[in-house]
């Protein structure tokens, strides 16, 4: 596999300096968020992926599905404001929070996965969020801090796309036990992941493991598994960075599908991400 050049080491570097520099300027020194009075949560996992558009919310969902099917008490915060997808995928379109001791309640899945999103407290969902960095902070701190979380084994946290100003904040602000980073076949030849894994390095995140997005798809004649970007990398690549090399996920049109009609939790198949809910697990017992 190509080396990262010392030119793409230098510019990701850059891009680090330059966003932290103007995170010291909004306020001193990262600001941790807190759990509100009542609740708990053991665990907090980020999805995140080196560019957008990869599948990082249906990571994101699909790890709610099969960490709750386990058994544990699991909650989504969506932290992409300006794109959010998690409450479509999980039928909540057109669902409300509402608010007790002002404090937000997260609106509760069929499969009774407690999600929070800016499209679960904006009046019209179609509305565009046009907030700058400051603003959009606030929201997540209220999303995190004034929830009423209850007690929860694991917060997935659906990462804004990229490596930009608002990741990185985001990276700072949530006590992020570790993250899932989530590439396409695409991003394994190009390197894109290694901005995800720099910034989980650089912010001192644990790396859950990298999972292959679209990686294969069964032939509609025979269901022999065809690999229409050629073999996968995802071992390599992982090898490459010193990282657990989890799930090779299919292209499904059904799960798709699913996420667009709201009925993903009903879709999505055992074991979907198996590999990637057995290494949460094993974090967790050896937390513990
Ligand atoms: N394995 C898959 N099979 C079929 N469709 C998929 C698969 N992964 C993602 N998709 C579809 O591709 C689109 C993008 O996926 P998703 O929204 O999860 O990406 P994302 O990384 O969260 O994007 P963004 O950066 O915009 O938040 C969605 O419509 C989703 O349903
Ligand atoms: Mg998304």
């Amino acid at each position: 596999m190509a080396e990262i050049s010392d030119k793409d080491r230098e510019e990701i570097r850059r891009e680090f300096d330059q966003a932290r520099g103007k995170g010291s300027q909004q306020q001193e020194g990262p600001q941790v968020f807190q759990t509100a009075p009542g609740s708990s949560i053991k665990h907090v996992i980020g999805v995140v992926s080196g560019k957008g558009g990869v599948g990082k919310s249906l990571v994101t969902g699909a790890l709610a599905v099969e960490l709750k099917r386990a058994g544990k008490k699991v909650a989504i915060l969506d932290a992409d404001i300006t794109g959010p997808s998690i409450p479509k995928m999980f039928g909540m379109s057109g669902a409300r929070a509402t608010a007790t001791d002002e404090r937000l309640n997260p609106v509760l899945s069929v499969g009774g996965i407690e999600v929070m999103s800016i499209n679960l407290v904006l009046e019209h969902e179609t509305d565009p969020v046009l907030w700058r960095g400051p603003m959009l902070m606030g929201v997540l701190r209220q999303f995190f801090e004034e929830c009423n979380w209850g007690d929860i084994d694991y917060l997935l946290v659906d990462m804004p796309p990229g490596t930009g100003d608002v990741a990185l904040t985001v990276f700072q602000s949530m006590p992020l036990d570790g993250v899932v980073i989530v590439s396409s076949p695409q991003d394994l030849v190009q390197m894109v992941v290694s901005k995800a894994v720099n910034m989980a390095a650089m912010m001192n995140v644990p790396v859950v493991g990298l999972v292959e997005n679209m990686s294969w798809l069964p032939c509609p004649h025979c269901g022999e598994r065809v690999e229409p970007f050629g073999p996968s990398r995802l071992k390599e690549t992982a090898d490459y960075y010193g990282i657990v090399a989890l799930d090779q996920l299919p292209i499904d049109p059904q799960i798709a599908k699913s996420c667009d009609e709201g009925n993903f939790e009903e879709v999505l198949p055992e074991g979907f991400v198996a590999q990637a809910v057995d290494q949460i697990l094993a974090h967790e017992e050896l937390s513990e």
